[in-house]
Formats: C-alpha cells, structure tokens, sequence
C-alpha cells in the first residue's frame, strides 16, 4: 500500500506533508507534488497535514482520482525529493477545492 497526493494539490501546494514524513518520500514538481510509492511506509502521518485535503491512502482514493496512483509512481521517478516546507504559491486559496486542476499540472 501507499499514500497518494491528489488532484487538490495541484496549484496549492501548500507542503506541510513533507515536514512530517519520516522516509523523505516526497517529491516536487513545479505546482504538485507526489509520494513515491516504494518509499512510503504507510504510517498516515501526512494525510491530516495536507490543508488541502489532498492525501489519501491508495485503496481509499475517492472516486476520480485513480489516475493519481500511476502519476504518483510515474513522477516520483523525475521529480528531486522535497524535505522542507514552502511557501504556499500566492493564490493558493484560490485554488483549494477547484476542480478540473489536472488540465493545470505542470511536469
Ligand atoms: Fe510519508 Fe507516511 Fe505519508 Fe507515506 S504515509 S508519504 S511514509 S508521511
Ligand atoms: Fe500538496 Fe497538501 Fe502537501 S497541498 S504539497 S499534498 S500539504
């Protein structure tokens, strides 16, 4: 199992997640990031972190959302591992909670 960054990251990014992963098993890209499933434990820390509620556990994702386990995996493989917190980008509110987000993820 794995935990999966969602499309409600995409253009809020807001990494508190990282902060709390003990196996540094984010990564970012320019506005999302992903976890990398062969380094994740499954240790649930990161999902009550996200002010998005972007993180979800693979076998829980809600409906739509399936593509994000393949990009996850997918991305994790290009994109450098994040370990600190950000800034959230300046109209990240703006963002949180809009949908069709994924016509925006940049790679
Ligand atoms: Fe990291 Fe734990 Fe979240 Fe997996 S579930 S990404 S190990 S904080
Ligand atoms: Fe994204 Fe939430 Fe982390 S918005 S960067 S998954 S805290």
């Amino acid at each position: 199992m794995t935990f999966v960054v969602t499309e409600n990251c995409i253009k809020c990014k807001f990494t508190d997640c990282v902060d709390v992963c003990p196996v540094d098993c984010f990564h970012e890209g320019p506005n999302f990031l992903v976890i990398d499933p062969d380094e994740c434990i499954d240790c649930t820390l990161c999902e009550p972190e996200c002010p998005a509620n972007a993180i979800f556990a693979e076998d829980e994702l809600p409906e739509g959302q399936e593509q994000f386990i393949s990009l996850n995996e997918e991305l994790s493989k290009s994109w450098p591992v994040i370990t600190e917190v950000q800034d959230a980008p300046s109209d990240a509110e703006d963002w949180n909670g809009k949908t069709g987000k994924i016509d925006y993820l940049e790679k």
